[in-house]
């Protein structure tokens, strides 16, 4: 038996809203046992990284959202990379990277099903595999190319572009050759993404100029805004929408730690209508495997021309799991530009950004 750690979810979050606190959570130890024989399509992994992703917190809070809750006292889990060490599956051997939903645990038996793949280390670095060749790349992809349908020169916004979705939506929107605007909240985080990413414009929300600015970087409108932070930050987007506008509704960041109000303000369906706009919500769970790997394929071609790329934030080890998680949601000083992960095989416990 070895002893293992693992992160579990401690307590609920309240439904009433609320930052996640590193409270809720705890690192334990458990027995593990390495040599119990492996049943058939069972493999032996270590960790590796782990991705932290804001919908996760919807996870926390005990009911059903729009994903099922995670259990008390037991490993949370996300999308990970991680390494096998045994394998009682003809599509694995020992020494391979794979990718999945695995436990925060690090130590785990996993039942191969068919979303754990095996990843290559040659076509890109392993943290790329929760992230730009992951979920964040494929919502990316989904919500901008199969919902918003960018036509060459018109215009593309996106919100929390220095994010992980978002920095990746820009530089597709580029590459498909669009104007693209994108909204965050500095103006380093502004001028990292126009000099690295290839972003036209970008605006920062906090500044007392917003609507204006946002007003003179689209001078010929907006024909695709891509929603990740909903709010207010959202609203003057509509009244720049050209006519056929769509808007892929990724997600709404600045809504998960409030609670759910009856009033929901500025209303979209005006300009929705008097624009003939698209404004649809959709979840990277529900594609399918062929809409996948038709993503994954041009993903992959991108990086390899160089056309695509990822910057990532890398904390390190078990005990700064929450600290990157609670991250996510700030917005006084969050200085995260792109994906970040958590590399669990280094315990030195600094954090430090790598392109
Ligand atoms: N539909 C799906 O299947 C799917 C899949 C993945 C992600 N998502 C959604 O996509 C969005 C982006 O996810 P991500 O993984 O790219 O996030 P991320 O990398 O964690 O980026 C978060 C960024 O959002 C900004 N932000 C946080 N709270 C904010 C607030 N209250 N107001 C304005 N900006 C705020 C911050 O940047 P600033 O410094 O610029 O404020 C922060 O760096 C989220 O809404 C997420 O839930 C959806």
């Amino acid at each position: 038996m070895t002893e293992i750690r693992e992160l579990i979810l401690d307590k609920f979050f309240s439904p009433n809203g609320g930052i996640p606190d590193q409270k809720d959570f705890k690192v334990t130890t458990s027995k593990f046992d390495e040599n119990k024989p492996l049943e058939k399509d069972q493999i032996l992994i270590n960790l590796e990284y782990i991705s932290v992703d804001p919908y996760l917190r919807a996870r926390m809070q005990g009911v059903h959202t729009f994903v099922d809750p995670f259990k008390l006292h037991e490993p949370i889990n996300s999308g990970c990379v991680a390494k096998v060490l045994k394998s009682n599956c003809p599509r694995f051997k020992a020494g391979d990277h794979v990718s999945g939903y695995f436990n925060w645990q690090e130590k785990q038996i996993v039942n191969v099903t068919k979303e754990v793949v095996k990843v290559d280390p040659n076509l890109a670095p392993l943290p790329h595999f929760v992230g730009v060749l992951g979920m964040t790349g494929l919502t990316a992809y989904f919500g901008l190319v199969l919902i918003g349908k960018p036509k060459k020169g018109e215009t593309i916004v996106v919100s929390a572009a220095g994010g992980a979705v978002g920095s990746i939506v820009g530089q597709i929107g580029k590459i498909l050759g669009c104007r693209v605007v994108g909204i965050c909240g500095s103006d380093e985080k502004a001028k990292f993404l126009k000099s690295e990413f290839g972003f036209d414009e970008v605006v920062n929300y906090k500044s007392s100029t917003y609507e204006k600015d946002l007003k003179n970087a689209c001078p010929k409108g907006i024909d695709i805004y891509f929603e990740n932070v909903g709010g207010k930050i959202a609203d003057p987007i509509l009244f720049l929408i050209n006519k056929h506008a769509r808007i892929p509704v990724c997600g709404t960041i600045s809504t998960y730690n409030a609670p759910i109000e009856k009033d929901i303000g500025q209303r979209a369906q005006y300009f929705i209508f008097s624009k003939q706009a698209l404004m649809q919500g959709f979840l990277v769970f529900d594609y399918s495997e062929q809409e996948t790997n038709e993503a994954l394929k041009h993903l992959s071609q991108w990086i390899k021309e160089g056309k695509l790329k990822e910057k990532n934030v890398i904390f390190k080890g078990y005990d700064h799991i929450i600290e990157a998680f609670t991250k996510l949601f700030n917005t006084t000083n969050n200085t995260n530009i792109g994906k970040v992960v958590i590399d669990v095989t280094d315990q030195s416990g600094s954090s430090k950004a790598q392109q």
